[in-house]
């Protein structure tokens, strides 16, 4: 239940496909955030607690059905929001979230194929709380095209079972993803990762400066 006394924290997702920096720049926005004095959490999908990091070992290195896995993801998420997002949405601290359904929306769906109406079914059903979808206020969609996230998947020592997916699941993850952020303009943010670090800071620096002016004017 959200105490009217306390304004209710700001939820930030950060998006991309594996390889396009994205953990550079969160680690660079939770700096920020501490720099602007903005009570916050870090936290990530699939994951953030600790059944949650359970099933993300299992989603990261387990063959399993297709659909097995986009159920993973919602289950996880469930966990995620009732034990974590929401609490700390509701103690009026903001959430940085490394990833959130619109990673289903792209991986499942864009990279695996299954249809967007099961993943709009599981999301009334985790996220819808009495009446209100819970969704980021402001999704930051890290992208690169695929030559740039191949070459940097290319040098990681150890593969997942996503990264080792064949550069066209990851162009059709990188699709999905553009597609959902021309569909939700007011909540994406397009960010062109294949810039210098320096560069997309400055970027990242203006953006939420401005987001966080505005959102909480
Ligand atoms: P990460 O390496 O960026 O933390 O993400 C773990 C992997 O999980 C990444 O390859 C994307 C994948 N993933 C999905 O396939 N669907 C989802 O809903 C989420 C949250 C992540």
């Amino acid at each position: 239940m959200h105490n009217q006394l306390v304004p209710r924290g700001r939820f930030i997702s950060v998006e991309g496909v594996d390889g396009a920096g994205k953990s550079t720049q969160l680690s660079w926005i939770d700096r920020w955030l501490t720099s602007e004095k903005i009570a916050h959490i870090v936290t990530r999908e699939p994951g953030g607690t600790p059944l949650g990091e359970k099933l993300r070992a299992l989603l990261l290195n387990e063959p399993m059905h297709l659909e097995t896995e986009a159920l993973l993801m919602f289950a996880s998420r469930r966990e995620h929001l009732a034990g974590i997002i929401e609490p700390a949405l509701a103690r009026g601290e903001w959430v940085l979230c490394d990833r959130f359904s619109d990673a289903t929306y792209a991986y499942q769906g864009g990279g695996r194929g299954l249809p967007k109406e099961k993943f709009e079914a599981l999301e009334r059903w985790v996220q819808d709380r009495g009446g209100e979808m819970i969704q980021p206020d402001l999704t930051l969609l890290f992208d690169v095209p695929p030559e740039v996230s191949q070459a940097r998947i290319a040098k990681s020592r150890e593969l997942d079972r996503f990264e080792r997916e064949a550069a066209s699941f990851h162009e059709r993850v990188r699709n999905a993803y553009l597609e959902r952020a021309r569909a939700a303009p007011h909540r994406f943010r397009i960010v062109n990762a294949a810039r210098p670090i320096e560069v997309i800071q400055q970027e990242l620096h203006v953006l939420l400066s401005g987001w966080a002016h505005e959102t909480l004017a």
